[in-house]
């Protein structure tokens, strides 16, 4: 099993060169090389992150493996190739844009492929292809760029957590090295435990879409039960964070969406709001019940009492009458 893992990293760390090689110094990667500078990638940036291409083959990567003398099993196993049922062995990415994956320590371990804009544009094919669990690839225990965004997390005492790759490197491409992103999979307690390690706060930077705010309700109780503290940055309806950042600029990132992360308590104050439509009184009653309920959940009274005198204000209540139905509601739970 030791070497089985050994050979899989090493095929790892030769097959993320192949790809930065292909894209950067091959014709085969002049369309990929277009595509990226089209959404702002400097050439620094692809070279920290050995950002590649997987040219559009069946057995590019199989035959470079070959010559190697990979184990075709082994490398089934790894996700850099995969068999047919009739047991034809073929290259498992093919026209994508490889962003490679890395453990804490900086060895490559899987890929997130990405397809090009234009390739198969109606085909069933996911716009991001990631490699599977493998010996090697535990993706509830592994977060992308984690091994670069260390030292700056401890040192800020803050992580910058992302949906996306492409998010984590233009945050990075614009000063912001403390991000890190799961990998296509809601977070998990370990990897909230990873960040726990590392620092006492976690923004919350997912997409401005109504996917990432589900994401987000769900991450920032995982977060929470981790005993981190928690902020969630406002980015506006329809934008990411790559978005954002190639529209408005680093120094608004900063100043616009990073600085004015709200705690968790606001955000689902907020998030609430956006549920309800509300067209009478009993509508009206309903939502401010709910936002008691969620008020009741903080420990600090004097937290409870600055939310509950907002909510007031906002609904044109006595603080007196809200006070009181909220003691109401804690006594029904
Ligand atoms: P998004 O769809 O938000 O992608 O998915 P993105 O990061 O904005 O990508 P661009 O800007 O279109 O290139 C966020 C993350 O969800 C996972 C990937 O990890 C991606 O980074 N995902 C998304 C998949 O695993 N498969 C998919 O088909 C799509
Ligand atoms: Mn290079
Ligand atoms: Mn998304
Ligand atoms: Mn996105
Ligand atoms: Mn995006």
């Amino acid at each position: 099993e030791k070497r089985a893992k050994q050979a899989m990293l090493e095929a790892h760390e030769l097959v993320s060169k192949l790809y930065h090689y292909v894209l950067t110094e091959t014709p085969y990667g002049v369309e990929a090389m277009k595509y990226l500078t089209k959404r702002g990638m400097s050439r620094q940036t692809l070279t920290e992150y050995q950002i590649g291409f997987a040219p559009d083959s069946w057995d590019f990567v199989t035959q470079f493996l070959k010559k190697r003398s990979f184990s075709q099993d082994l490398m089934v196993e790894a996700g850099l190739l995969a068999k047919s049922e009739a047991g034809k062995v073929f290259d498992r990415f093919r026209g994508r844009v490889m962003f490679p994956i890395h453990d804490s320590q900086g060895h490559v371990i899987g890929f997130g492929g990405r397809l090009l804009d234009n390739t198969h544009p109606k085909s069933s094919q996911p716009k991001y292809l990631n490699s599977p669990e493998s010996l090697l690839f535990n993706k509830s225990a592994t977060l992308f760029n984690l091994h670069r965004a260390r030292s700056t997390m401890r040192k800020r005492k803050q992580a910058l957590l992302f949906e996306g790759y492409v998010d984590v490197v233009s945050a990075w491409q614009a000063g912001f090295m403390q991000g890190v992103a799961t990998l296509g999979t809601a977070l998990t307690e370990q990897q909230a435990r990873i960040l726990r390690r590392n620092v006492e706060s976690v923004v919350l930077c997912y997409d401005g879409d109504a996917a990432g705010q589900e994401a987000t309700s769900k991450a920032i109780h995982v977060l929470q039960q981790a005993g981190l503290i928690v902020r969630v940055a406002p980015l506006p309806q329809g934008v990411d964070p790559d978005d954002y950042i190639r529209q408005h600029g680093a120094e608004a990132f900063s100043q616009q969406v990073l600085l004015q992360a709200m705690p968790v308590t606001a955000f689902r104050l907020k998030h609430l709001r956006s549920q309800y439509v509300i067209n009478d009184e009993t509508d009206k009653t309903r939502l401010i019940a709910k936002a008691v309920e969620i008020i009741n959940e903080l420990d600090s009274p004097v937290e409870r009492d600055l939310y509950q005198r907002q909510l007031a204000e906002e609904y044109s209540l006595t603080l007196g009458d809200l006070k009181w139905e909220s003691k109401r509601a804690y006594k029904q739970q």
